[in-house]
């Protein structure tokens, strides 16, 4: 099977992130290399890409796009918690730019098998690094009700949580929830008919992202992730993210937010007692996806893009 993706506002993103043609590179989320081929287009032999996914078909289909361009190119197969360990694998203290485009590839999607879909019957699988051991299954028919209202509240912002809970726990006593199929079956059941046909998407949408950011902890990675990611900044670099759905995007926003800041004190102290001082400067300020792409790539229509830059180290 192709590769098939469309890279999310690829000319704002690569012209936000690039500010040396022989600098170093760190695309955390590789996928099929859409936005790594173009960082890897604009670097001279001098500059540097390193790729970071953990699904083995986007690692097989990156190495296969990036292998001719003339820049070093390192492409590793790992989860981007761990990025303070590739880095220091790799030798790399510093680093120019870095870019997280959040989320599932549109690959991961359209691959039955990997039952990220609601649109297509598969087993219930979901994860993003084919080796681990936990998937939706384990989710699904293992998690108490509390859990699994408390996951599809949080994760997914969905009002008939628990009713969708109940109805799980409800089937699952009969026999395991094997499939999306079966899945998507019992949230039809729980959600009354008048709401499923109101307005406001597929209804088992928000709960399949609900297991998803469960099985793949998307969300808990994310803020140590890119303070990591600050850290490794050197003045004048980079950091460009690219989220799809408000929870991720909130925790961008604030840590960036916070990073920019000064004081950081409780607004009610007389006198600044933080002396916190900014480490970044914003950029881009959760900017959307152009008419034209929305048009061109329907997966644009929830994307948001910030970009930060580090500040030098004396900054006061
Ligand atoms: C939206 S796709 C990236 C598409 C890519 N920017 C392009 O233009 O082709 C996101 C990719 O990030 C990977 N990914 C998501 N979370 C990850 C994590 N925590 N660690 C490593 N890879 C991750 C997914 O496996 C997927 O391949």
């Amino acid at each position: 099977m192709d590769f098939h993706h469309i890279s999310v506002m690829p000319e704002e993103t690569i012209a936000g992130l690039i500010t040396a043609k022989d600098g170093i590179y760190v695309d955390c989320t590789l996928g099929g290399a859409g936005h790594s081929s173009l960082i890897a287009q604009q670097l001279t032999p001098e500059g540097h890409l390193i790729g970071i996914d953990q699904d083995t078909a986007a690692i097989a289909a990156a190495s296969e796009r990036l292998k001719d361009y003339p820049c070093r190119i390192d492409i590793v197969k790992s989860n981007f918690s761990q990025l303070d360990q590739v880095l220091s694998d790799l030798n790399v203290p510093h680093v120019d730019g870095f870019l997280f485009d959040l989320g599932v590839s549109s690959h991961q999607l359209d691959t039955a098998e990997r039952g990220f879909s609601y649109m297509q019957d598969a087993p219930l699988d979901m994860r993003m690094n084919q080796q681990a051991q936990f998937s939706a299954y384990d989710v699904v028919n293992t998690y108490s009700l509390e859990e699994l209202n408390r996951i599809f509240k949080e994760y997914g912002e969905e009002r008939w949580s628990k009713r969708i809970a109940e109805f799980i726990i409800d089937a699952r006593s009969e026999k395991p929830v094997e499939t999306t199929g079966q899945l998507v079956d019992i949230i039809k059941k729980a959600v009354p008919a008048a709401v499923r046909n109101a307005k406001g998407g597929h209804p088992a949408k928000r709960i399949f992202q609900a297991v998803r950011i469960e099985v793949n902890d998307e969300l808990n990675i994310l803020e140590k992730t890119f303070r990591s990611a600050i850290a490794h900044l050197k003045p004048g670099g980079r950091i460009a993210i690219i989220t799809f759905h408000s929870l991720e995007d909130r925790i961008a926003k604030n840590v960036l937010k916070e990073m920019a800041s000064g004081c950081i004190c409780p607004p009610q102290l007389p006198v600044c007692m933080c002396h916190h001082k900014p480490e970044i400067k914003l950029l881009v300020k959760g900017k959307a996806a152009s008419h034209k792409e929305l048009e061109q790539n329907s997966r644009s229509k929830s994307a948001k893009l910030r970009i930060a830059e580090k500040l030098p180290a004396k900054w006061d």
